[in-house]
């Protein structure tokens, strides 16, 4: 059992007062946010608010940040993006982004990424084309095919697949289920309980809070580039008003 509290843990990810700006315009003004190992979190927040840039930043995408933004004991304000992704920072961007032209084999092998980060970290779990495909096995009939010959759901897969190719100790999604058929999103929900079943740390951004208040653990909210809330599926179910003011569309 561990007997640390919890505020003597230090998270995989730490995200406190963070800034983000395109070009001269601020969009982020104080986003907060922290998970541990094993967690999942989501972010929620109205079309606009800073989710995706919010991504974008802790992936050093955004040529303008401040604040703090730990990941594993690691800066990432001062590391470029490729350094960002070899620490095992797993990213399903919003809409998807498979390369049409290439296979799903090719889509998936282009990522594959060798485990060699930390051998003391037993926590790392090293993905190849067989664990995807017992995780999808929709895609291992599609194998030959193009991406751009996928549907939708199976686009998702492919990107789902894809990011855990680089044997991530945390995976991203931004809009999980976003455009999906009803059946789609079942199968990438249903995906997502195992990865947590497997003590994958995740970060997950959708619109169905239904679905997160039981798969994640906690729940970030934020308005206007600032996180305004955070707290459990129970304290975000028990106040309804939240949903109202801050996620209502
Ligand atoms: N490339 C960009 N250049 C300038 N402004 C941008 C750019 N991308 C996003 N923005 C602006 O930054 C703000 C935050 O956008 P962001 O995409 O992070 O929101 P979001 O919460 O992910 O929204 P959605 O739910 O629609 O995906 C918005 O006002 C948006 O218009
Ligand atoms: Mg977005």
């Amino acid at each position: 059992m561990n007997t640390l509290p919890n505020a003597s843990r230090i998270p995989l990810l730490e995200i406190s007062n963070l800034k983000a700006y395109y070009g001269n315009t601020q969009v982020l003004y104080n986003v907060n946010l922290s998970l541990q190992q094993g967690e999942i979190v989501s972010l929620m927040g109205r079309n606009g608010m800073g989710k995706s840039t919010t991504i974008r930043s802790i992936l050093g995408l955004m040529p303008h940040c401040e604040g703090e933004l730990f990941f594993n004991g690691n800066d990432l304000l001062k590391l470029q993006p490729n350094k960002i992704a070899r620490l095992g920072i797993g990213w399903v961007p919003e809409g998807r982004r498979i390369t049409p032209n290439l296979t799903v084999r090719e889509n998936l092998l282009a990522t594959q990424f060798n485990v060699t980060r930390d051998a003391a970290n037993t926590n790392l779990s090293q993905w190849d084309l067989e664990s995807v495909f017992n995780l999808f096995p929709r895609l291992r009939s599609r194998l030959e095919n193009m991406g751009g010959q996928l549907s939708g759901g199976e686009q998702q897969m492919l990107a789902i697949g894809r990011a855990l190719m680089t044997s991530p100790q945390l995976l991203i999604l931004d809009e999980a289920t976003e455009g999906l058929a009803p059946i789609m999103r079942q199968e990438i929900w249903q995906c997502l309980w195992q990865l947590k079943k497997q003590g994958m740390s995740i970060v997950i951004v959708d619109k169905n809070i239904n679905v997160l208040c039981k798969l994640a653990d906690r729940h970030f909210i934020i308005e206007k580039g600032c996180t305004v809330w955070n707290g459990t599926s129970s304290e975000l179910s028990e106040n309804p008003s939240l949903k109202s003011k801050f996620l209502s569309v």
